[in-house]
């Protein structure tokens, strides 16, 4: 598709002033904006509980682009800040929404032809009901004619499956599936998106993409930050629930996942939801699991004194599933932890123990490195004769780095987001089969999480202890 002639689109950012809008959405629009990847006929609506007139709500914008925006882009920092009006209100407000439905309707004059609606809910999740209902009530949310709406829906999917569940039962009593884009972004995020063209276009790995060829798999998913002014959420919510039901589980199901066969949405979703389907309940936590929390985060602003929610988690978990019979999926997310870095190591099994002269472990064990951040990129670890008389081995690395060479930038997840939700395209989101059969997986943890020591571990360490147990 021609990427100017995308359907008039009109978005609205539900909690425009908030923490998620400026730090990620906002920018992520200028960026789409710069690049021309917008449709012609395009604005964005806020609305929020703030009173603000339209020249505060664009130097909200213009404050959010920060460092963004240089000074030879003036004249198109102008054109893009003219895209925004504001609707204040509350969202349990009905007579605000008319008046934000009256503002999309104008526009569509404006425009001549009927615009597509995306609803953006950058609002805590206790606000979702308020403003699903108000959605319904004002008619907003109304697909008509050629006029197509969307709602795009943040994590967390409620706190486990049954409230997950209720969740999805009320968005599925407004919008069709079709119509709900629930976010995760990382699998918006480049190489989490490459691994499935690596996968299936390369079939050296493939071949050997089984228990036949692999050993065992390892996501880490491991961050330097700690809370960030979260205490209350946080201290209620724990690592399992804010980055392993959904961002951790996601990566499993890109490497476990089977060929889809076609590579569009419908095929892609089905085939990462049968892939969580095959996660098997853990059956001894006490041996297939470590929960750990940072040394001082009870005295973080806004945790409970006491809060036993876990800043790290460690899982060893297996799939029912013949091709990955008794391979160890190692899944693994803690804060301020030693290092930043998200990656998925698959380690191959060795069938030439024999020939190989190293003795630790493994032997010669091959790698391959899935790096999502901070360095884009893709490494294979060999083993090579050292250079000299003997017959010696050395670990070695083959590294794909992204950034080395790019001719163009990476999109940011939330650029990506924002540009496929504008198009239609679902792939890059989570489909209710998805979330349901992550929640399936951890609930039964979460409920039995308490009996399993809250191990200490100190800020800038790789985790508790026990983590090497596993
Ligand atoms: C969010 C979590 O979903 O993902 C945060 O709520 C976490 O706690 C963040 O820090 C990590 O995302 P990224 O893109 O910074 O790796």
């Amino acid at each position: 598709m021609n990427e100017r002639t995308v359907a008039p689109t009109l978005v609205v950012i539900f909690g425009i002033t908030g923490d998620l809008s400026r730090r990620k959405l906002l920018p992520a629009l200028w960026q789409l904006f710069r690049a021309g990847a917008l449709p012609e006929q395009f604005r964005i609506i806020g609305f929020a509980r703030r009173t603000l007139d339209a020249q505060a709500v664009r130097a909200l914008v213009r404050d959010a682009l920060g460092g963004g925006v240089e000074s030879a882009d003036d004249v198109a920092l102008a054109h893009f800040l003219d895209l925004f009006s504001y609707q204040q209100g509350r969202f349990d407000e009905l007579a605000q929404y008319r008046a934000l439905g009256e503002r999309l309707t104008e526009t569509e004059r404006a425009f001549g032809a009927p615009a597509n609606r995306l609803f953006y809910l950058a609002v805590a999740p206790a606000h979702y009901e308020a403003l699903f209902e108000a959605l319904e009530k004002s008619g907003l949310a109304r697909a008509e004619g050629a006029r197509a709406t969307r709602i795009l829906v943040e994590k967390p999917f409620g706190r486990d499956a049954r409230t997950a569940q209720a969740l999805d039962d009320k968005l599925a009593a407004l919008f069709g599936e079709e119509q709900i884009y629930r976010i995760d972004h990382y699998l918006a995020k480049e190489t989490v998106q490459n691994i499935l063209n690596f996968r299936f276009s390369n079939f050296i790995f493939e071949s050997l993409w089984s228990k036949e060829g692999i050993e065992k798999v390892h996501i880490e998913l491991l961050e330097t930050i700690g809370i960030e002014g979260r205490g209350e959420f946080y201290g209620d919510t724990g690592a399992l629930r804010d980055v392993g039901q959904n961002h951790v589980l996601q990566l499993l199901a890109m490497v476990a996942m089977q060929n889809p066969g076609q590579f569009d949405a419908a095929h892609i979703r089905a085939a990462r939801a049968a892939a969580l389907r095959t996660l098997r309940p853990i059956e001894d936590l006490a041996r297939q699991a470590v929960r750990g929390q940072y040394e001082g985060f009870v005295d973080e602003p806004g945790v409970a004194k006491g809060s036993q929610a876990e800043t790290y988690f460690k899982l060893r978990a297996f799939l029912d599933d013949d091709a990955w019979e008794g391979v160890p999926f190692i899944l693994e997310s803690g804060k301020r932890l030693a290092e930043r870095t998200t990656r998925i190591t698959i380690y191959f099994k060795n069938a030439a123990r024999a020939l190989c002269s190293i003795d630790e472990g493994n032997g010669c064990q091959n790698t391959l490195t899935f790096e999502v951040q901070p360095e884009e990129g893709i490494t294979v670890g060999f083993w090579a004769k050292k250079p000299g008389f003997s017959q010696e081995l050395e670990r070695r690395a083959l590294h794909f780095s992204y950034a080395r060479g790019a001719e163009r930038r990476a999109p940011e997840a939330y650029e990506r987001v924002l540009y496929d939700a504008i198009r239609g395209d679902q792939t890059l989101f989570a489909s209710t089969e998805e979330v349901h059969a992550s929640w399936r997986f951890i609930t039964p943890i979460l409920d039995a999480w308490h009996a399993l020591p809250l191990e200490p571990y100190a800020p800038g360490s790789r985790g508790p202890e026990s983590r090497n147990s596993l």
